[in-house]
């Protein structure tokens, strides 16, 4: 059984999201279904929840009309990327409801959950209890600002409303006041112990789980620090009118916490899949041999290693995970991803933009996936593995193969007279015995970055062996060995069509057609794969190269959306160097009152102003002939520099300076105090 995190449906699918739950599980499902094993893969879009309610608030549309643009705009994504989930569902599904209540029930039945009332942070204006995202404050471990209710994401504490310092409620910005209310809390300190030796040493009830040195260290790491510092019980309702329903008499306007209902998700999707494919779901959650894997990004850890494993195991029916290979996270051009800042290559957006190239950014996601710690793309990076590593080695490879085979054999092809192999020859034969055993073994341990530079390497060696063996120019003498290097070729090439199913499906489904593979299972590959006397067929390109131009306009399409979406301007200039208060203290600014204005004789861009500063009636000039006639000038209030040291211009002295904005396209607006103030105001 595999699993990839249900993603919250807030939003689109970026790389880091790809990077870290989605494509790993789908080189891993694809592969192990070319293995013939039995596995299935599951997802979902992840529907309620305070990221839900939030972004519905935000917009200013019901969560149901959140969910549903993303679980359709998600599923795209997914699919353009060939994402290929046996079964991808939903979290806000009748059925899922159900399961999840009845869930919750058997827990609450058997005495799993504390109840406990208690006064709760509420915000009065918004008529809201106010947990996780809906309360933030200063965090009591590290202090830093804008911790939430149930998270610092600063240093990673897991924390409580009722811990935070001057907390707020993220609806009003009010100060929260308390109010009673009653709350299911599943005490997870009664669990440390037996969580300890799952984690570590991989027993439960007595006898072996799991392995637990396949486990990847970070993962198990972050598992002990918790343990260590020691499980605090974690209330599982939450008072909200968005989620599963508390199936309880009396709990009208309470819902399932997000974490409890999301996990089981992963259960309501397989019994979707089951009832669809004529098969038993208990066969893959509760069967002593089965094996479960969820696949998740690192900040999900917690949830997946100590929470969902103590409500599997209270419930008592399921096994639980054997392996949690969390991956870190991927930044982008030298910056954290953010959905906020709008810094994120958006995967639908991706596809837009480079049709037919879902491989390039699977081959590139693939190669610097944040298995142990985080990672960056860049799009130079992008554009230097595909030209250098598809275009050049693999396609470049392919390529040769076939023009060649055509042009000795006519596309069939050769037999091998028997004759003493090269070195060079058996080195090749040796890589492609053993190259599927090391691909399929790091895969299995989740190295996916070595699986593909281990069947890129099969590519490498085929591209290197063809360029020293120079069958060009064998072929003029000796026809014997020639088939013999083309041979081998041919079988180098047919190996990788069927090694890089897992990374590459589309490519690898083009070069199974140009070789004539029916049968890509991970047995079949074999150095002798392609029979001699089969006739192949025609490849189109496979990768076409990226140029610099491609690479300059999506960095500064980043730029420009990330200055978009924090309100700063394209042509703003920058901040002028700093200066004191006692600087600013020179500044005499007043509010003014215009009572005259004519232009200024010869000159086109000069208004002559008098103005009243509550101290005198005084001349200022100001540049504003081209933006305004004078009868629209007076009257006005405005802001104005009155100790500006007097200037002589066209023979008048201008007493001051009027303040003005420039807009963006260059326009004059003036600087207008608000209404109720009159001239003789200071301004400071
Ligand atoms: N929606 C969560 C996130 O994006 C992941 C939920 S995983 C599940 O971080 F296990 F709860 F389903
Ligand atoms: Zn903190």
């Amino acid at each position: 059984m595999m699993t990839s995190a249900l993603p919250y449906a807030n939003g689109q699918i970026h790389i880091g999201h790809v990077g870290g739950a989605y494509l790993p599980g789908d080189i891993r499902a694809r592969f192990e279904r070319m293995a013939g094993s039995d596995v299935v893969w599951v997802c979902g879009s992840d529907e309620h929840g305070a990221a839900i309610t939030l972004r519905a608030k935000k917009d200013g549309v019901t969560p149901r009309e959140i969910v549903d643009q993303y679980h359709h705009e998600m599923q795209e994504a997914f699919k353009g990327l060939d994402i290929s989930f046996d079964h991808y569902s939903r979290t806000s599904s009748e059925k899922h409801h159900r399961v999840a209540q009845d869930f919750f029930l058997k827990l609450l039945d058997q005495g799993s959950f504390e109840v406990k009332t208690e006064a709760q942070f509420y915000d009065s204006e918004a008529d809201q209890f106010l947990a996780d995202r809906y309360i933030t404050g200063t965090c009591p471990k590290c202090e830093a600002p804008g911790a939430y209710g149930d998270q610092c994401e600063k240093c990673g504490t897991a924390l409580s409303p009722t811990d935070l310092i001057d907390p707020q409620s993220t609806l009003s910005g009010a100060t929260p006041e308390l109010k009673d209310t009653t709350l299911w809390y599943l005490p997870m300190g009664r669990h440390e112990g037996w969580l300890k030796s799952y984690i570590e040493t991989g027993e439960l009830n007595g006898g072996a789980h799991h392995d637990a040195s396949a486990w990847k260290a970070h993962v198990t790491g972050q598992c002990r620090s918790w343990i260590d510092s020691g499980l605090q019980s974690r209330a599982m309702t939450r008072d909200l009118d968005w989620g599963v329903p508390v199936p309880v008499e009396g709990a009208d306007g309470k819902v399932l916490y997000v974490w409890l209902d999301a996990p089981i998700g992963y259960i309501t999707s397989t019994m979707e899949w089951a009832e669809t494919s004529g098969q038993n779901w208990r066969d893959w959650w509760q069967s002593d041999d089965a094996e479960l894997i969820h696949f998740i990004g690192k900040d999900n850890i917690v949830f997946h290693c100590l929470i969902f494993p103590i409500l599997l195991k209270e419930h008592g029916d399921y096994i639980l995970p054997t392996n949690v290979p969390a991956n870190a996270f991927m930044n982008l051009e030298g910056d954290k991803i953010s959905t906020s800042r709008n810094w994120a290559v958006w995967v639908n957006e991706f596809l837009a933009e480079f049709p037919g190239k879902s491989d390039e950014l699977r081959y590139v996601l693939a190669s610097i996936m944040p298995e142990q710690k985080d990672s960056e793309f860049t799009w130079a990076d992008y554009r230097e593995r595909v030209n250098n590593e598809l275009a050049d080695v693999l396609g470049n490879f392919v390529n040769r193969v076939l023009v060649l085979t055509r042009k000795y054999y006519d596309a069939v092809v050769p037999e091998i007279a028997s004759q003493a192999l090269t070195a060079e020859d058996q080195a090749v034969l040796a890589t492609l015995e053993s190259a599927p055993i090391k691909i399929a073994d790091f895969i299995r341990r989740s190295r996916f970055r070595d699986a593909l530079q281990e069947a890129m390497g099969v590519a490498r060696l085929g591209n290197k062996y063809m360029t020293e063996q120079e069958p060009w120019k064998v072929f003029k003498t000796d026809a014997e060995r020639t088939a013999m290097i083309m041979n081998t070729c041919i079988q180098v090439a047919g190996n990788c069509a069927v090694l890089l199913e897992p990374f590459l499906p589309q490519t690898a489904k083009k070069l199974q057609t140009a070789f004539g593979i029916s049968n890509a299972a991970w047995e079949a590959v074999r150095p002798d794969m392609i029979a001699a006397g089969q006739k192949l067929g025609e490849l189109p390109i496979l990768f076409e190269k990226v140029d610099e131009e491609t690479v300059a306009a999506q960095v500064s399409k980043l730029e420009s959306a990330r200055a978009t979406a924090s309100g700063a301007r394209m042509d703003c200039e920058p901040l002028k160097e700093t200066m004191t208060f006692e600087d600013f203290q020179k500044l005499d600014l007043r509010v003014g009152e215009v009572t005259a204005c004519e232009r200024v004789p010869k000159a086109d861009k000069l208004l002559q102003l008098t103005i009243r500063t509550g101290l005198d009636e005084r001349t200022v000039l100001s540049g504003i002939a081209e933006h305004f006639e004078p009868e629209e000038v007076v009257g006005r209030r405005v802001t104005l520099l009155a100790n500006l040291a007097p200037r002589k211009i066209r023979g008048i002295e201008s007493q001051g300076m009027v303040l003005m904005a420039e807009t963006e396209d260059g326009a004059l607006r003036f600087v207008t105090p608000e209404e109720g103030s009159s001239a003789g105001d200071v301004i400071r």
